[in-house]
């Protein structure tokens, strides 16, 4: 009798484990995706305000499309985390994937630095490296 009820108790707290793992499993999972949505629509209007402000020369909407770009790549940064999002036969790939969050950041100052000096062609150029930036991470996620 008391084995049985010791048996019981070890199963329930196995059970109440298992429910606790799956529902932290559940929830970093939830967050990550968070993360990754809000990162990519902040760097969508990021690169939105910044399109707008070449093409009507207006530095206001390009300073603050970069803002956004750099608030939206900070947060998409980590290895780990864009390690997650990768095709499991391109998680080989996850530094290519990483180099280009980081070439968004130099591109970024780059781009800061040439509108400044009113070097509008290299900020230009800076603004078109950082949308291959984008392609390139998004050619390994999608498996383009
Ligand atoms: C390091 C990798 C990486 C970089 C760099 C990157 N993205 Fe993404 N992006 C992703 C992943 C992962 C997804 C989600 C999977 C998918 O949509 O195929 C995504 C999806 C998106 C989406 C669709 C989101 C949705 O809710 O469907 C947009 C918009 C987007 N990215 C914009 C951008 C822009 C703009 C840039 C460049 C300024 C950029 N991304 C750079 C990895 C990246």
């Amino acid at each position: 009798m008391v084995m049985e009820s010791k048996n019981l108790e070890r199963s329930i707290i196995l059970k109440v484990k298992k429910i606790l793992l799956a529902g932290i499993v559940t929830l970093s999972l939830a967050n990550a995706d968070d993360v990754l949505q809000k990162s990519m629509s902040i760097m969508q209007k990021g690169i939105d305000s910044i399109t707008f402000g070449f093409m009507h020369n207006e530095v206001d909407n390009i300073k603050e499309g970069l803002e956004l770009l750099r608030e939206g790549n900070n947060m998409f940064s980590d290895k780990k985390l864009i390690e997650q999002y990768l095709p499991h036969d391109k998680k080989h790939m996850v530094n290519v994937a990483e180099n280009q969050s980081k070439r968004i950041t130099l591109d970024s100052n780059v781009l800061e630095i040439n509108l400044d000096q009113k070097a509008y062609i290299d900020a230009a150029n800076a603004y078109s490296d950082i949308i291959n930036a984008c392609s390139r991470c998004h050619a390994i996620v999608r498996e383009w």
